[in-house]
């Protein structure tokens, strides 16, 4: 049994210890937002965060994340994830749409920690994104405008 928070709320998960957190996260918990892309940790389509750092639950596992707040794409919430959210709407990011939580859940996390990134802040911290339709104009070009949205 793993127990931690997910989203504020406490779950408790009778899985092994060694079961990837991206499978707990779907087919456990039903959080089919998280994104299986790769599964080695190469391409952040299931990217969330523990205890609020990103992390690629793809390579995180149950025991690694006991006591642990995690956030997923269905629980991104405060003043930088809303500014993400309209400034992707606002410049209609996604193609397919298959990396866009990872995406979202990395752009957000650059915001809280600079707000007004330059476009190579940008490149490091998205750096490890992939987007296979290429969206990575449009991702910068938002990222900028949440920042803007962010300052007022
Ligand atoms: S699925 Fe985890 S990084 Fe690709
Ligand atoms: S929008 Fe299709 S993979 Fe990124």
């Amino acid at each position: 049994m793993v127990r931690f928070k997910v989203n504020g709320a406490q779950r408790s998960v009778d899985v092994d210890g060694g079961t990837p957190l991206l499978w707990v996260l779907r087919d456990d918990l039903k959080l089919t937002g998280t994104k299986f892309g790769c599964g080695i940790a190469s391409c952040g389509a299931c990217t969330v965060y523990v205890d609020g750092e990103p992390v690629r639950s793809c390579q995180t596992f149950a025991e690694d994340v006991e006591g642990a707040s995690i956030t997923t794409i269905e629980g991104l919430a405060g003043k930088e994830a809303e500014a993400i959210r309209a400034a992707w709407r606002e410049l209609d990011v996604p193609q397919c749409g298959y990396c866009q939580s990872g995406q979202m859940m990395s752009a957000a996390s650059l915001l809280s920690d600079t707000p007004k990134p330059t476009d190579d802040d940008i490149d490091v911290a998205m750096g490890g994104n992939v987007c296979r339709c290429a969206t990575y104009h449009r991702i910068r070009a938002a990222i900028h405008r949440a920042a803007d949205i962010l300052e007022g």
